[in-house]
């Protein structure tokens, strides 16, 4: 968690630096702080939001041109104004920002306090930035080989950046698990946590590699070394983000807008992938290694929240269309439990972010047992993006809302083209069911687009339900992942307590909460259980809960039934989910605004969750 944000240049540091924190807050939001070089450092820290930062500095304008800068995740020590970065060493001659967990700060805290160091936070930040001054005053080191030195003894994850009042043109950055980008413009250098910050100025960047420490002096080359202090080629990238595409648009939160951009970006994803009247499907990843994929005996989905949703319907598609064993695994519990994984297994990984540490950890831990591993991630040059064998981008653009949508819409269009795709291979799947699942997922982003003129009516029924304290979500088959990720957006966002739930299982347990205060979503469209669901929303009934039902057009038996419905064009049963969950997504969003929720950055929670 926690986003950082450097500058060091000709213009005046502060703007830029207040802008990138802006860009990079979804990564956490509790506090916020600047440090500025002009001279000596002059350091703004503030509890709360960046615009609570904005608020506290100075009117008169801040001349310096270099800073660094911090939006905070709390681990260690309540939000507050002392524990917000970034932290000074004791001389108050280095600053720095860090994003990560440094695991051993304890044991290196008490022996700085013996030798007399004392400290104001409660980070384990502030005891690193002690310990690289301790180095560099007792060796008279530059600020890079203070650095360098220190990271030797530290255990845990890290992006880094310090600036030096005595160094007045460096930036000095390190990475371990944590993600670190450089961008480098004419004349300036920037390091952030992801590109966002950066694009609007330069697209040229280097994503620093685990164990690097970059050096950025203006007037010189960027200089990367390993902590072995062994100096590396560069590899500069060019990015083709664009500014627009992470904008708000005109939308009051990034969530509707990312809810909205659903057929876009459903389409991008399956652009070049496939072709409705040529009848065929590709991912250049699969066909890069097929022979090996074409010899696997098992998969393996390994992925967090939202993106073990889209495993879970993964798993369906993919055991129905090409007939191998899948097994979902959170990645958090996968990399703990010494599981069995070998070279005949196919790991996917999947990310929105491609940061997530649990699921990096996964993949990581599957490469060791000398499995392939697939990524299937959003964001270009993510960590996870580079550690996998091979893999496919979402290509959803840039998602900024803590709440994934578009995310998850993608990562099924993708598992269902890598389904198809594989079925075909393995002669699982007839040509005529190809061919028609083909033609109907390229239907989708058209039948997306109706579902999400019912904008209306979606709110009205939010506005009835958005006093409840519980919801119940009930699916079958692939809806059932889809009723799991319609309750996990209803709580992350709006703060009520749900659960969802195979349908036929609420007989188990579930049922004794329903009374007339318990609203109740049934994802209820045409398919093999649909009389099955029938009958679930009966005994829902018969205990007086609320019905809203999705249902597939023009279905008057449930319409009937339920108190209220929203319609979803009909499709291939194994491509609902990518039309039952808008309705469920606009619900959630609906019911948080009208509750006044911060639906962007709802609390507690972070875009990206770089700890474990
Ligand atoms: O970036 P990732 O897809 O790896 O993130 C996984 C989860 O942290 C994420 O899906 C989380 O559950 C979202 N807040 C759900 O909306």
């Amino acid at each position: 968690m926690c986003g950082i944000v450097a500058y060091s240049g000709k213009k005046a540091a502060c703007p830029i630096l207040i802008e990138g924190l802006k860009r990079l807050e979804y990564r956490g939001y509790d506090s916020s702080g600047v440090s500025l070089l002009n001279g000596s450092l002059q350091t703004f820290k503030k509890k709360g939001k960046v615009k609570d930062l904005e608020n506290i500095l100075p009117k008169e304008e801040l001349t310096a041109t270099l800073g660094i800068g911090h939006t905070r995740w709390a681990t260690h020590g309540e939000p507050n104004d002392v524990n917000a970065h970034p932290h000074l060493s004791g001389n108050g001659r280095l600053a720095l920002v860090h994003n990560g967990i440094i695991e051993n700060y304890a044991s290196i805290k008490e022996a700085l306090i013996k030798r007399g160091h004392t400290f104001s936070s409660e980070t384990d930040t502030e005891v690193l930035v002690h310990y690289i001054e301790e180095l560099q005053s007792e060796g008279k080191l530059a600020l890079e080989e203070a650095v360098r030195q220190a990271l030797l003894h530290v255990e845990g994850a890290y992006a880094i950046v310090v600036i030096d009042s005595q160094e007045p043109n460096k930036l000095v950055g390190a990475k371990k698990q944590s993600p670190l980008v450089v961008g480098i413009a004419e004349d300036s250098f920037y390091f952030a946590s992801d590109a966002t910050p950066i694009i609007s100025h330069t697209n040229k960047v280097v994503y620093l590699k685990d164990g690097e420490i970059a050096v950025a002096e203006l007037g010189k080359e960027l200089v990367i070394r390993q902590l072995s202090n062994i100096e590396q080629k560069l590899d500069v990238q060019e990015l083709s983000l664009d500014i627009q595409q992470i904008e708000k648009g005109g939308y009051e939160h990034y969530m509707l807008k990312e809810i909205d951009e659903q057929p876009k970006t459903i389409a991008d994803g399956m652009r070049g992938r496939l072709n409705g009247k040529e009848g065929w499907t590709r991912l250049d990843g699969l066909e890069e290694y097929s022979n090996r994929i074409s010899s696997v005996k098992r998969i393996i989905i390994a992925a967090c929240g939202t993106s073990w949703h889209s495993g879970l319907i993964g798993e369906y598609l993919i055991e129905e269309f090409a007939r191998i064993p899948v097994e979902v695994e959170y990645a958090s519990e996968l990399r703990y439990r010494n599981p069995i994984i070998g070279k005949d297994d196919l790991v996917i990984a999947i990310s929105q972010s491609g940061e997530t540490a649990d699921t990096l950890a996964a993949v990581n831990l599957a490469k060791e047992k000398g499995a392939l591993v697939y990524g299937l991630v959003n964001a270009v040059g993510s960590t996870i993006a580079r550690a996998s064998h091979c893999g496919s981008y979402l290509h959803a653009g840039p998602e900024i809302g803590v709440a994934s949508t578009k995310a998850f819409t993608s990562q099924v269009t993708l598992l269902a083209i890598m389904a198809l795709n594989l079925g075909m291979k393995r002669g699982t799947l007839s040509n005529t069911t190809y061919h028609r699942l083909i033609s109907a997922l390229e239907q989708i982003p058209s039948q997306l687009s109706k579902v999400l003129e019912q904008k209306e009516q979606i709110k009205y029924i939010a506005g009835e339900i958005k006093s409840a304290t519980n919801a119940l979500y009930l699916g079958r088959g692939f809806n059932f992942p889809v009723a799991l990720e319609g309750a996990l957006k209803l709580k992350e966002i709006s703060y009520i307590h749900a659960e969802g739930y195979p349908a036929a299982e609420m007989k188990h347990g579930p049922i004794a909460l329903i009374d007339i205060y318990m609203p109740v979503f049934v994802i209820a469209t045409k398919g093999g259980s649909y009389d099955k669901i029938v009958s679930n929303i009966q005994e829902v009934k018969a205990r007086k809960g609320k019905i809203i039902a999705i249902i597939t057009e023009g279905d008057e038996t449930i319409k009937d039934l339920a108190d209220y419905y929203i319609e979803i064009p009909l499709t291939e049963e194994a491509l609902t989910p990518l039309l039952s969950v808008v309705p469920l997504q606009l619900l959630s969003y609906y019911i948080a605004v009208m509750r006044g929720c911060n639906v962007d950055q709802p609390r507690n929670l972070a875009k990206s969750v770089t700890v474990e």
